[in-house]
């Protein structure tokens, strides 16, 4: 039993580091409420800036900044279009509904990316009977997917079928620079081509909270009244932002480090028997693999790694889920990835077929 675990469940579990925490501390304080926030202000303009974008608005999380883009676009009644394992669709609490009474209308694409292909022919006439489908919403990376990226060319043929439709383009942007870092293009190649976008800060970025909306001034007015109706208007936020504006400088460019570690892990655990982790298809920092049903469910596997110092989620009866991320080296990978070598070996052949609905 290793006393310090390896802790592949997830980016979000990054600590700050001792130089963001400094970062955090010399922050410059207001109340942003009423835009006195100058740490948050210069969050703010720097990432519209980034984006290719009007204006920007800082949310505690990548759950509230997505919801705000969808309230922003829709009105009670409207409908919009996401991916079948889209993040917004699958682990938001039906918030589209709760929120904004927006229907969700799930379309089953290619490793959570959608093409033209799988859009062409979907929208119904408008009539009384049918709730306007107002906006069509995209995921990059997927995580779902399996850390997915799109091409820039996809990207652009998207939302140029989109905006020929009518319909406003939101990109569930949660893991954005992962996404820019693989692929080698800037964030606003990719703002060109969409109207809002969610970026987190506090996922492989290490902050402790928060995301941004990017977009319009118009469309980002309504995203700050949005944001105050969800109770996410806050006071010296500064201390967080300041996080965030250490991230984007220092934390941005080393994304790659942890593609590498997630190639790498996905390369020595698809030697183990029992293991299909395909490592050609890791293009990010999220690593999705199969347990062989004859070594038992995955949820049994989870827990015997735990037991033994790795901790990974179980997403489904025989698959598994394991991110890398800032605070998981190159020795913690390979460590983890001999340790599941062993682990499963002396699995129990266990097929009790539990389904893990936990949160990847
Ligand atoms: C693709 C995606 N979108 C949105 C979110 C939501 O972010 P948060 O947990 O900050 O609400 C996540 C969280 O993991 C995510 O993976």
């Amino acid at each position: 039993m290793s006393h310090t675990p390896i802790d592949l469940r997830s980016d979000t579990v990054t600590l700050p580091t001792p130089a963001m925490r400094e970062a955090m501390m010399a922050a410059e304080l207001g109340d942003d409420t009423v835009g006195e926030d100058p740490t948050v202000n210069r969050l703010e303009a720097r990432m519209a800036e980034m984006f290719g974008m009007e204006a920007a608005v800082y949310a505690c999380s990548g759950t509230q900044s997505n919801q705000m883009g969808v309230w922003s676009h829709c009105t009670a009644g409207d409908e919009m279009l996401i991916e079948k394992l889209s993040h917004i669709g699958s682990y938001e609490g039906g918030a589209p509904a709760v929120l904004s009474g927006v229907s969700v209308r799930t379309i089953e694409g290619e490793f959570g990316r959608l093409d033209v292909e799988h859009l062409e022919g979907i929208l119904r006439p408008i009539d009384e009977h049918f709730s306007p489908t107002r906006v069509l919403s995209l995921e990059n990376s997927t995580n779902l997917g399996g850390g997915r990226t799109y091409p820039l060319d996809q990207l652009q043929r998207v939302g140029a079928w989109a905006h020929e439709h009518g319909l406003k383009v939101h990109l569930d942007g949660a893991r954005l620079f992962n996404a820019c870092v693989a692929r080698g293009y800037t964030p606003a190649d990719v703002g060109r081509y969409v109207d809002t976008i969610s970026v987190c800060f506090s996922k492989g970025l290490g902050c402790p909270m928060g995301s941004v909306l990017v977009g319009s001034q118009e469309v980002v007015t309504r995203a700050r009244r949005a944001r105050k109706l969800f109770g996410g208007a806050l006071r010296q936020a500064g201390i967080v932002a300041g996080a965030a504006l250490y991230a984007i400088d220092h934390h941005i460019d080393r994304l790659a480090e942890d593609h590498e570690h997630a190639r790498l892990f996905a390369a020595e655990i698809d030697h183990i028997d029992g293991i299909s982790a395909d490592p050609e298809s890791v293009e990010t920092n999220l690593v999705f693999f199969e347990l062989d049903p004859k070594c038992g469910a995955a949820h049994t596997l989870q827990s015997r790694l735990g037991e033994n110092g790795v901790r990974l989620y179980s997403v489904g009866q025989h698959r598994l889920r394991a991110c890398t991320h800032l605070n998981a080296s190159r020795e913690d990978v390979l460590k983890a990835a001999e340790i599941m070598r062993e682990v499963v070996r002396q699995l129990p052949a266990d097929v009790d077929g539990a389904v893990h609905n936990g949160y990847p």
